[in-house]
């Protein structure tokens, strides 16, 4: 991305959106030369939404239950993002799984933060997972979307440990502080150009 065109990206949530925010700061502090296009929230009553707005950006609610399945729902939310040029997918916090419609349309160039270190805790509750399992450490990965569940090209991670005495909560509190450098680093590291993807393996470029 040339320094007169700041990256656009489209940001997809479902729910709080720290990480939405932790983008936004980092932003408007000129560290990352992007510019959120817009906000596309799944969930009416998502709190991302109301952190967005504060921030002026546009948002959208473009809700899956007004769809009949995955791959319609996705199409539009292609139709959505192409109408803001939006050039980086980030999904931050949106928990549903992309089909072809939405990883054919934007080829690596959807971010997903996860709360595990991948390949392990894939899918839903990763925290309570790596607790039920007794891991010593955990933590996050930023990969890029293919049609899998938490399956695509790793291209960064964060260990977090686990405490004896942790819970699901106390546990996911320590691994999204991580999450928010870790998200933003990689953001960052795309926008300045600095990812390859070769395969399932990303080189980041010095
Ligand atoms: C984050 O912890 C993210 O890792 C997780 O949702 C949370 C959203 O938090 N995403 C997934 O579990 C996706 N499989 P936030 O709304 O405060 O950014």
């Amino acid at each position: 991305m040339s320094e007169s065109s700041p990256c656009r990206l489209g940001v997809l949530v479902s729910g709080s959106g720290t990480n939405l925010q932790v983008i936004i700061d980092r932003i408007e502090s000129g560290e990352i030369n992007a510019e959120i296009a817009c906000v596309v929230s799944n969930k009416a009553d998502a709190y991302a939404l109301t952190r967005a707005a504060k921030h002026g950006i546009p948002v959208v609610v473009h809700e899956n239950t007004r769809f009949p399945e995955r791959r319609s729902y996705d199409s539009a939310t292609v139709e959505i993002l192409r109408s803001y040029k939006v050039d980086l997918v980030v999904l931050a916090g949106f928990m549903r799984i992309l089909t072809d419609a939405m990883v054919d349309a934007f080829p690596n160039a959807i971010m997903n933060i996860h709360p595990a270190l991948l390949p392990s805790f894939q899918g839903l509750h990763a925290q309570q997972q790596a607790l039920d399992y007794g891991v010593r450490y955990s933590g996050c990965t930023v990969h890029f979307v293919d049609c899998g569940t938490d399956t695509g090209p790793i291209i960064l991670q964060s260990v977090v440990p686990v405490e004896q005495d942790d819970t699901e909560e106390t546990l996911s509190a320590r691994i999204q502080k991580a999450e928010h450098q870790t998200f933003t680093t990689a953001i960052k590291l795309f926008v300045e150009g600095k990812i390859q993807v070769d395969g399932r393996k990303v080189r980041i470029k010095t």
